[in-house]
């Protein structure tokens, strides 16, 4: 068993992301990204304050807007707009899922398509479905697309499946292991909670992406033995034996699926810095558009 070392891989992304901040700046141009919460829930804020951090640590302009609950959409799509006309702003991110009350669609396509780093607007999901080589991708599968070329994955033929329906993962997730050129040429199956025989299927994958959002959910007799999983679950369970009660796991559960693999991600350390990294690396991208 080979473990995709995403926290070493994401280092080196930054490391690159770095050195093209630094050419941008030597032109007189300051990537800039910000960042808005509605809410207070504490994974929600812990993603925030760490995506703020690391503009910080590239040398990046960052913005953190750290909204209240009460926040009408009205309040919210003003300030994206605010943002759109703001030049020292290149990308937009709007953490994902606001409250209730707030329309998620309708502040997403209030953000200028040219500055979403997220790739949710309606105009970057088209631009990636037809391959388009301006595109912002989802910063998630995205990672995971770079995990598999980084570590040497063959997907050319292969079968993967994705476990998993949402916009930000398992949809585009798809879409790109179906393009055409490297990380991608792969049979792709998407499968979902209400797939049949959801076991027997997964264990027909050659390449597994879990993206269910359920602690544990893939299990031994899901993996096919020598298949690659990449586990994209990001789960607190309580733990009594953790200082503080808690810890995160995976959608898959390591300890019994691991020996089984030929390589996977392990949770934390796998895809979770890889999203922070796409995520400078697409706001850089916005940056040199923006300016050119
Ligand atoms: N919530 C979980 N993942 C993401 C992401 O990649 N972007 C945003 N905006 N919200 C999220």
């Amino acid at each position: 068993m080979n473990l995709i070392d995403g926290k070493a891989i994401s280092k080196k992304i930054l490391q690159e992301t770095r050195a093209e901040v630094e050419a941008l700046k030597a032109r007189g141009h300051t990537p800039g990204l910000a960042v808005v919460l509605i809410g207070d829930d504490p994974a929600s804020r812990s993603y925030v304050r760490s995506k703020d951090r690391t503009c910080s640590e590239l040398g990046m302009f960052s913005q953190k807007f750290e909204m209240p609950s009460s926040t009408t959409q009205a309040e919210l799509v003003a300030l994206v707009q605010q943002l759109n006309q703001d030049s020292r702003i290149h990308g937009i991110l709007v953490q994902s899922p606001p409250p209730a009350h707030i329309d998620e669609g309708a502040v997403i396509e209030a953000i200028d398509p040219r500055k979403d780093v997220d790739g949710f607007h309606p105009v970057n999901v088209a631009k990636v479905a037809l391959g388009a080589p301006d595109a912002f991708v989802p910063c998630t599968p995205l990672g995971c697309q770079r995990l598999l070329l980084e570590a040497g994955i063959q997907t050319a033929g292969a079968h993967a499946v994705v476990l998993g329906r949402s916009m930000i993962v398992g949809k585009p997730m798809a879409l790109l292991l179906m393009q055409k050129g490297p990380g991608g040429d792969a049979t792709v199956t998407v499968a979902h909670s209400r797939t049949r025989d959801l076991a027997a299927l997964c264990r027909s994958a050659d390449i597994l992406i879990a993206a269910i959002g359920k602690p544990e959910f893939v299990t031994a007799d899901f993996v096919k033995e020598g298949a690659v999983v990449i586990d994209v679950g990001i789960n607190r369970v309580l733990d009594p034996s953790a200082p503080n009660g808690s810890k995160l796991v995976g959608d898959v559960a390591f300890a019994a699926v691991a020996p089984k693999c030929k390589a996977i991600t392990p949770v934390p350390g796998g895809v979770g810095p890889m999203t922070i990294a796409m995520l400078m690396a697409n706001t850089v991208q916005a940056c040199k558009r923006l300016t050119a």
